[in-house]
């Protein structure tokens, strides 16, 4: 199965002298695939190159098969698009909305009156499907984008900053929307510059910084534990200098910082020591209170690279 969306070497230079580039990433089919960075890093620019909406300076953009800039008819009917900030006229209801969208699709009017059905059933807007867009929360307005994104049962969904303005339990509903269009096969683009967020979701991700791709692939790849891993352990009694070099000298153990109770310890994550540190702990008499490695995130992942970047 070929690559849903594919940009190479993607370059955006603005007439104000802005830039963005070179972005390079791969989408593949059914994944949910996050964009992650920090504020002007480029992620909108590059989801609306994916969309067509702008030209690329240089590089290629390729969308189910297409260039979505030359093509804009072939790409957009199988795509939805939530921007970011989406912003409706305040007299429409959420109903009045998506019927127009779905007829601006070509929709029957029996077909838009299924589809809006459908939509608002999903979203979890039924229940506001009549009132006025003017009195709608921030994250209604964003489940109602969303909602528009889905009209039309499209194979690709492009989501620019889904989670934003969005409360707990209304995050937990669009991750289910969200997981449910995946498992019928659905593919997913979303930015986000919350990496946690990301790391939650997606598949695959890649992350932008200062308009470039720094990093990108399977998030399993990138969380795998050839990095370092972080023990932290809190005992009764700090142990002496005797057991601090015995722990320093166990294979694969980088450091150790003790301070008072509680000890961290960085190890190569090729090779666990844990039961050896433990051992040693109990024995010396230190009293073993509790022990668990805190995996990496996406967090540490990226300020190592963008660490790593900038030193080099
Ligand atoms: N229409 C525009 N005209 C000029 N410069 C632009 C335009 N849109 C974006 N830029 C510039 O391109 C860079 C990337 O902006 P972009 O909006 O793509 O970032 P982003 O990652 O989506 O940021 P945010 O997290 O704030 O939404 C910024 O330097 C921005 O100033
Ligand atoms: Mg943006």
């Amino acid at each position: 199965m070929g690559a849903v969306i594919r940009v190479e070497s993607l370059v955006k230079e603005y007439r104000d002298g802005g830039r963005v580039g070179p972005i390079t990433l791969t989408v593949g089919q059914s994944e949910v695939y996050g964009l992650v960075g920090p504020n002007g890093s480029g992620k909108t620019t590059t989801l609306r190159a994916v969309l067509g909406l702008l030209r690329p300076t240089s590089g290629r953009v390729e969308v189910l098969g297409a260039d979505p800039f030359e093509d804009p008819k072939r790409v957009n009917s199988r795509v939805g698009y939530s921007p970011e900030l989406p912003t409706f006229p305040a007299f429409f209801t959420a109903r009045k909305l998506l019927e127009v969208t779905c007829r601006l699709k070509g929709m029957s009017l029996q077909e838009t009156k299924r589809e809006v059905e459908r939509v608002l059933d999903l979203t979890g807007l039924v229940r506001h499907a009549d009132r006025r867009v003017a009195g709608f929360s921030k994250g209604m307005i964003q489940r109602l984008s969303i909602g528009q994104a889905l009209v039309g049962d499209p194979d690709l969904l492009i989501l620019d900053e889904p989670m934003l303005g969005v409360d707990p339990v209304g995050r937990v509903h669009i991750r289910e929307v969200l997981q449910e269009e995946r498992r019928q096969g659905k593919t997913i683009v979303f930015s986000s510059h919350e990496l946690y967020e990301v790391e939650r979701v997606s598949d695959r991700v890649a992350m932008v910084y200062m308009g470039r791709t720094v990093l990108e692939g399977s998030v399993a790849d990138l969380l795998r534990p050839s990095e370092d891993v972080v023990l932290e352990v809190r005992v009764k009694r700090p142990p002496a200098d005797g057991v601090r070099n015995a722990i320093l000298r166990t294979e694969g153990v980088r450091s150790l910082e003790i301070d008072g109770q509680a000890l961290r310890v960085v190890f190569d994550g090729s090779r666990d020591p844990r039961e050896e540190i433990a051992d040693l702990l109990v024995r010396s008499g230190c009293g073993l209170l509790e022990m668990r490695t805190a995996p990496p995130s996406l967090e540490d992942v990226f300020v190592k690279v963008v660490r790593d970047g900038v030193h080099s």
